[in-house]
């Protein structure tokens, strides 16, 4: 199953309001997310990949305590990108083992902690390795350290995305710094791996894989050059996926045969792998609803008001026409709202700005007071980027498992919002 169908999400929705989980009126919106679709998605990435790599999910694309305390049960570890998502993986259970610690902007104290819980850190710089180099000697680890390498590919589609063009602010050039980063080899005997990452979306799997040869390459005149054999290749996320379901879904059987047969190639089939995907397991196992207040029909334009804009959907709101949702439309009921006559809209949120538009001229059948829009595809990079501009309050978040619904995450309310700004 590549999406979830919308009858599905139509009858979740009206399991949920017959059950009281969803409480009509209060709800404005609800964020829906299906374990079941998570686990398919863990599932083929295992089978796609060789058997010695270490899958993490990257916890910035979907933070959500009960779905990481869910997730350790499929045996696969997480990605952290700073100190809050370092105790997060934690306090969900991860063991250090599972962790891989990426950040550029890592402090001392941050660093220090990593070692001495003995978690995975690549270091994002030169700069970074030599503090590592300091702190180790205060202390006794056996933390993996790799190094993160910018292999240069170029930009994707998206550029507020791409990582890997000719600058970016993540790693080390590869084509101006290759003497400079094997000799760090040389010069660190504890440098023992290399990471990438190309970037979230918009980048396509050719230029993935031009960045994996680059690093295999690199690796081989490192390993030649200081005559050991490096342990680990971390090779980041950024496996892109369809939201507008009528582009390919994501072939994840193909990009890990393909990772097979460059290491191959390479003669380095028996290195520990690492992968670090957040969107390809995330983006397309959850969606929102959310209930139109007003449906502004206008002569020259339509637009729904909704209860979520660019608080949940900041990357759709700032990055206009990048991010292409599919949107349908539930009456009260809950009902798929059909009809031969539609109207074009644009999909606004709550906030004050103009550009707190999720998206425009979206075909719909003709929206009413009281509708439900759903929004699909919005597991991953949504409520990870949460804003409390205007001061709007989290939605109610639903975990479906199964045939089995339970609130993870319950609605804010006017305190949580005092709480936030009185600190
Ligand atoms: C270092 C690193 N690893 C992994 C990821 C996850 O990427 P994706 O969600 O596209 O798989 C990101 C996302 O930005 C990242 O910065």
């Amino acid at each position: 199953m590549d999406f979830i169908p919308k009858d599905e999400i139509s009858e979740s929705f009206i399991q949920c309001v017959q059950s009281g989980l969803i409480e009509k009126g209060l709800d404005t919106t609800l964020i829906f997310y299906d374990f079941d679709f998570l686990t398919s998605r863990i599932n083929a990435l295992k089978a796609a990949f060789p058997a010695n790599t270490m899958h993490t999910v990257a916890i910035k694309a979907n933070p959500l305590i009960k779905i990481l305390e869910k997730i350790i049960n499929t045996d696969i570890g997480v990605e952290a990108a700073s100190e809050g998502e370092l105790f997060l993986a934690e306090k969900s259970g991860f063991h250090p083992s599972r962790i891989v610690f990426d950040s550029p902007a890592k402090t001392r104290n941050e660093i220090l902690l990593a070692l001495s819980k003995n978690i995975h850190i690549n270091a994002d710089s030169f700069m970074e390795l030599k503090r590592i180099a300091e702190l180790r000697e205060q202390i006794n680890t056996s933390s993996k350290i790799g190094l993160r390498i910018n292999p240069q590919v170029g930009y994707g589609t998206i550029t507020a995305t791409s990582v890997a063009g000719n600058y970016s602010k993540f790693g080390v050039p590869i084509k101006e710094y290759r003497k400079e980063i094997i000799e760090s080899f040389e010069k660190y005997e504890w440098l023992t791996g290399l990471h990438i990452h190309i970037g979230s979306q918009g980048c396509s799997m050719g230029m993935l894989l031009t960045g994996f040869e680059e690093i295999l390459q690199l690796i081989i005149e490192i390993e030649n050059r200081i005559n050991r054999k490096l342990l680990f290749i971390d090779i980041g996320g950024g496996l892109p996926v369809s939201y507008d379901h009528n582009q390919e879904p994501s072939k994840i059987f193909k990009y890990g045969a393909k990772i097979q047969e460059l290491l191959q190639k390479y003669q380095h089939a028996e290195i520990l792998l690492i992968t670090e995907f957040g969107r390809y397991l995330h983006a397309n196992s959850g969606y929102t609803i959310s209930m139109v207040e007003y449906a502004k029909q206008y002569i020259e334009s339509n637009t729904l008001i909704i209860h979520v804009g660019a608080d949940l959907f900041l990357r759709e709101c700032l990055n206009p026409g990048q991010w292409l949702h599919k949107f349908i439309l539930l009456d009260k009921n809950g009902i798929i709202k059909s009809g031969e006559k539609k109207l074009k809209y644009n999909i606004a949120g709550p906030l004050c700005f103009a550009g707190d538009i999720i998206a425009r001229d979206i075909e719909l059948p003709i929206a009413e007071e009281g509708d439900y829009l759903v929004i699909y595809d919005t597991g991953g990079y949504t409520f990870g980027m949460w804003s409390k501009y205007v001061s709007r309050m989290f939605p109610k978040t639903i975990l479906k498992t199964g045939n089995t619904f339970e609130i993870i995450r319950n609605r804010e309310k006017p305190e949580d919002i005092y709480s936030f700004w009185s600190g």
